[in-house]
């Protein structure tokens, strides 16, 4: 049983969501699996088929009873299951809005996580593992571990960090609400500089711990991959380990993308050169399919790069001849820049200031090469669906980008991606140079390597079979289970 604050293609926010859909989905092909997750008020019910369940549920929280209703949906072999309780969940934003975090934030995934027990027992199933993720359901394996209710005797729990720049940090006011002990409240649980810190909480109760990437794993034992959290980390690291996300490729496939006007494969690209001129039409560039094209997507935060970007790209278009388009939303400094920019720079510079899924699978399938100069990257998708589409990723070498991309070798023409180190905008434009001249330079080079590129298999089957090894791990400590 998953708990998770976003699954697509119901609620996302980012990565997360593709995750908890896609991993679910690869494992019912050999297991039963229920995710249970909030039934956001901007959830399209009708669009999804998600009908009532149940109603009259409740969960006892604090010193009150929550009632709420179960929503059901079946897709691809996993039964979801939303939680409709408005109090929390009939809001315009997931975790916040412009104007900044719901100030009720942990009583609201507190709650989530605790009712998801709850799910269980009204849905009549009995979880072999119960697989929280990130902060936000980062009690599931606290309230397991309690042990209260012997229906889950039988029940492990992982949890997935996908993120540690985001850990759940908190006043003590909502302790009572959530059930946690004033006695978990030290530095090997929940205490973070007298604040409750979720995540801390989860990693000390998890039975496994796991993340996104190899690479991120060992980061994360360092003090400023962990952003702090390195010591418990590192108390926890013979249960904590790295697993590949992958990607789902029913939907991020240019042989069959429902949101792309011209299908492609690696053996006709014709298509990709036809996308590329809808896309320079979409975003008002000049429409040349010959000159070399670089693509951005993704939450406009300081983790993705973006004061990198910033500091290079004018200077490559300046200096180079190269187009870029950014799609993104977030950050209103990143917004004002992008959003403004193309004034500038006229038909070499596009953005779309919003989320649009359908340009999200434009700008994979229309561009030359893919940006991603994260600072971090516990995994990250979109360079995974770069390399599906022919896109070369032009990345710094971090956490997943540093594991799923492979640095070009001008003596060979092996490789995937063009790969940087420093934190640097100037290491970025170099980056972007070497990237420009490999496609006007050397452009069966840049055929051999859209080939690799394409020709990889990013599919979820390994990274699934992966956790399962890791459930069955956590399974094999339990002498009353056959397996
Ligand atoms: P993160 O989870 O840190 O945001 P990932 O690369 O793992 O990064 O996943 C980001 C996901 O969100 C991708 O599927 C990407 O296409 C999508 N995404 C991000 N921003 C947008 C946007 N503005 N419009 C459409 N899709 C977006
Ligand atoms: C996070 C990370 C991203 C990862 C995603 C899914 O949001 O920032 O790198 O791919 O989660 O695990």
């Amino acid at each position: 049983m998953f708990v998770t604050s976003e699954a697509a293609p119901y609620a996302k926010t980012g990565g997360l969501a593709d995750v908890c859909s896609a991993l679910p989905k690869t494992l019912a092909k050999n297991n039963s699996v229920k995710v249970v997750m909030p039934l956001y008020s901007s959830i399209d019910v009708v669009k999804y088929g998600i009908t009532e369940y149940m109603h009259g549920c409740c969960v006892h929280m604090g010193n009150c009873e929550e009632f709420y209703s179960l929503y059901h949906a079946k897709d691809s072999g996993v039964d979801f299951y939303f939680i409709k309780f408005d109090k929390y969940f009939d809001r315009d934003g997931i975790y916040d809005t412009k104007a900044g975090e719901y100030a009720d934030n942990p009583y609201r995934f507190s709650f989530l996580s605790k009712a998801a027990f709850q799910v269980a027992k009204d849905i009549e199933f009995v979880p072999d593992v119960m697989h929280a993720n990130d902060w936000q359901t980062a009690l599931v394996p606290y309230y397991l571990s309690k042990g209260w209710d012997p229906y889950f005797v039988n029940t492990s729990s992982v949890l997935t960090i996908h993120n540690i720049g985001f850990q759940g940090v908190f006043a003590t006011d909502f302790l009572e609400y959530a059930a946690i002990d004033p006695a978990d409240m030290h530095q090997w649980a929940f205490e973070s500089f007298g604040a409750v810190n979720l995540l801390k909480g989860g990693i000390a109760f998890a039975n496994k711990i796991t993340t996104v990437s190899p690479k991120y794993a060992e980061e994360i034992k360092g003090p400023i991959g962990s952003s702090g959290l390195h010591e418990i980390l590192n108390r926890r690291a013979a249960d904590l380990s790295g697993i590949l996300n992958g990607i789902d490729t029913d939907v991020w496939n240019p042989s069959k993308d429902s949101y792309i006007p011209h299908k492609f494969s690696v053996k006709n690209l014709a298509g990709k050169k036809k996308n590329k001129l809808a896309l320079q039409k979409k975003l008002g560039l000049t429409e040349n399919a010959d000159i070399a094209l670089f693509g951005f997507v993704g939450r406009f935060a300081d983790q993705k790069g973006l004061y990198l970007i910033q500091g290079a790209i004018e200077r490559a278009m300046n200096e180079m001849a190269c187009q870029f388009v950014v799609v993104g939303t977030g950050d209103q400094k990143y917004e004002e820049y992008f959003g403004g920019l193309a004034d500038r720079f006229p038909g070499e510079f596009g953005s779309f200031i919003g989320y649009s899924e359908e340009l999200a699978h434009l700008v994979e399938a229309g561009s030359d090469f893919f940006l991603m100069p994260s600072l971090y990257e516990p995994c990250g998708l979109n360079q995974m669906y770069s390399l599906a589409y022919g896109t070369l990723p032009v990345v710094r070498a971090t956490g997943g980008l540093d594991d799923t991309v492979e640095n070009y070798d001008e003596s060979t023409a092996e490789g995937t991606g063009f790969k940087f180190y420093a934190i640097s905008s100037n290491a970025l434009f170099d980056t972007i140079g070497w990237a420009v001249s490999t496609y006007y330079d050397r452009p069966k080079h840049y055929a051999k390597m859209q080939q690799t590129a394409m020709l990889k298999d990013f599919s979820w089957s390994s990274s699934a079979a992966a956790y399962e090894e890791l459930y069955r791990e956590i399974l094999k400590d339990r002498p009353d289970i056959f397996i």
